[in-house]
């Protein structure tokens, strides 16, 4: 397997460098997502008959000759772990190329300054992760790229920030913590040549929704959140169909090099094995907590895309095959009482992060959105009383339980307020 132009080995993202395929691409083009999680880019080893990909967990690999390899020479810019990887999601969002990144912020800048020189300009919706939020405002405006921030479910708001030296529209939809759900067909309809849009797919995950079939060209996870699913490791995927942009991408990340380590990987592609079956049992537990919430007194609002009261549920089934996993809601008591629901809860962990099997509270004031000015939450409507719930696949008996005792025991703080 050759080297591409940046000295990075990059299989094809149906196979792997030490492993014969055994599927045509038309058998791979017809399977279904469960067998492509647990198939693609994972045939037995043709070395050693390991059934499962081995983690590599080398950083280099000895050459028959100068310059002769067996697909590899060093593991920052390529390891068969992460290559098994890379060739799974791809496949699993319907693409061709996948670049793994050791987070989600890590690819998040590889979805993004892959693309952009100094002068560029960029169109972001406005309630973003924090995170990313932070990369674009106190990062890239030092190289002299500016972001301009819209209400992207208003698509003539988005259409109007379009600038002649825009390159790049990000979209995140569900939107965190409010799941507000942009157009991405929309959003795609306003390209023009040489503008990109990128969709950070990490709330819906491929089994929900798929934005290159939408028309965008770029997307990206944090797999350190259903993709791998369990909590245990940090990670980050950029996947796209277009190889122009997979070249760059591909540079950037052997040039950065952020790569995840063989064992992340691994751990990475174990988990996304699963996936179907997960986010199908978070998305029954997820759908129970809204309409239990929704229906107390003492909730005044809840935020789900599978609600009917949501203000984009059409859009919602249009676009997703499913709503996810994550409940927001805003509990009458104000701020007193969120953060002591937030503490007194006992299988909900009060912990940043979401997507892992295990049931998540947050505060999105101080937690995942701390780094976004308060001037601009409060104008997002992230306010103190907002809690958001990574909806884990616990026995929903045990969630329903854990959530009204919260509830019922924080009931006097509603009567200060
Ligand atoms: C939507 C979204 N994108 C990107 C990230 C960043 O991912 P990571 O924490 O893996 O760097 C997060 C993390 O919470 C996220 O929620």
């Amino acid at each position: 397997m050759p080297n591409d132009a940046f000295g990075h080995s990059q299989p094809n993202s149906r196979s792997r460098a030490l492993c014969t395929p055994d599927a045509t691409e038309a058998d791979v083009a017809t399977r279904g997502f469960s067998t492509r999680a647990i198939r693609t880019g994972q045939d037995p080893c043709s070395a050693t008959g390991a059934t499962i990909v081995p983690v590599f967990q080398t950083a280099t690999f000895t050459q028959d000759a100068v310059g002769v390899t067996k697909g590899y020479d060093y593991s920052r810019s390529g390891n068969p772990t992460r290559a098994a990887l890379e060739a799974q999601l791809a496949d699993l969002e319907g693409a061709r190329f996948g670049c793994a990144f050791g987070s989600g912020m890590a690819a998040a800048n590889g979805a993004s300054f892959s693309f952009l020189r100094a002068g560029d300009h960029v169109v972001a919706t406005k309630d973003l992760y924090g995170g990313t939020h932070r990369l674009f405002s106190d990062v890239f405006s030092r190289y002299g790229i500016e972001t301009t921030y819209v209400d992207m479910c208003d698509l003539a708001e988005t259409r109007a920030a379009i600038r002649p030296n825009t390159k790049l529209l990000w979209v995140e939809t569900p939107t965190n913590p409010l799941l507000r759900i942009i157009d991405i067909a929309g959003v795609a309809a306003l390209k023009r040549p040489g503008l990109i849009v990128a969709v950070d797919n990490t709330f819906a995950t491929p089994y929900w929704q798929r934005p290159l079939e939408l028309g965008a060209d770029v997307v990206m996870h944090s797999t350190t959140k259903y993709l791998s699913g369990h909590s245990d490791v940090v990670g980050g995927i950029v996947i796209t169909n277009d190889p122009a942009l997979h070249a760059q991408i591909a540079l950037h990340q052997n040039a950065v090099g952020a790569v995840p380590g063989p064992w992340d990987a691994y751990l990475t592609l174990r988990g996304a094995k699963t996936l179907a079956l997960r986010m199908r049992e978070h998305e029954a537990n997820a759908h129970a907590v809204a309409h239990f919430l929704e229906a107390r007194d003492d909730v005044s609002a809840v935020y789900y895309p599978g609600l009917a009261s949501h203000e984009h549920h059409e859009l919602a089934k249009r676009q997703m095959r499913g709503f996810g996993g994550i409940v927001s809601f805003r509990v009458r008591g104000g701020a007193e009482r969120a953060l002591e629901i937030a503490r007194s809860m006992k299988i909900f962990n009060l912990a940043t992060s979401l997507g892992g099997v295990e049931s998540l509270v947050c505060s999105p004031w101080t937690m995942t959105h701390g780094s976004v000015p308060e001037a601009r939450k409060i104008e997002l409507g992230l306010t103190q009383e907002l809690l958001r719930l990574s909806v884990g696949i616990e026995d929903i008996a045990d969630l329903l339980t854990d959530l009204g005792e919260a509830l019922d025991r924080t009931a006097r703080l509603t009567l200060v307020a």
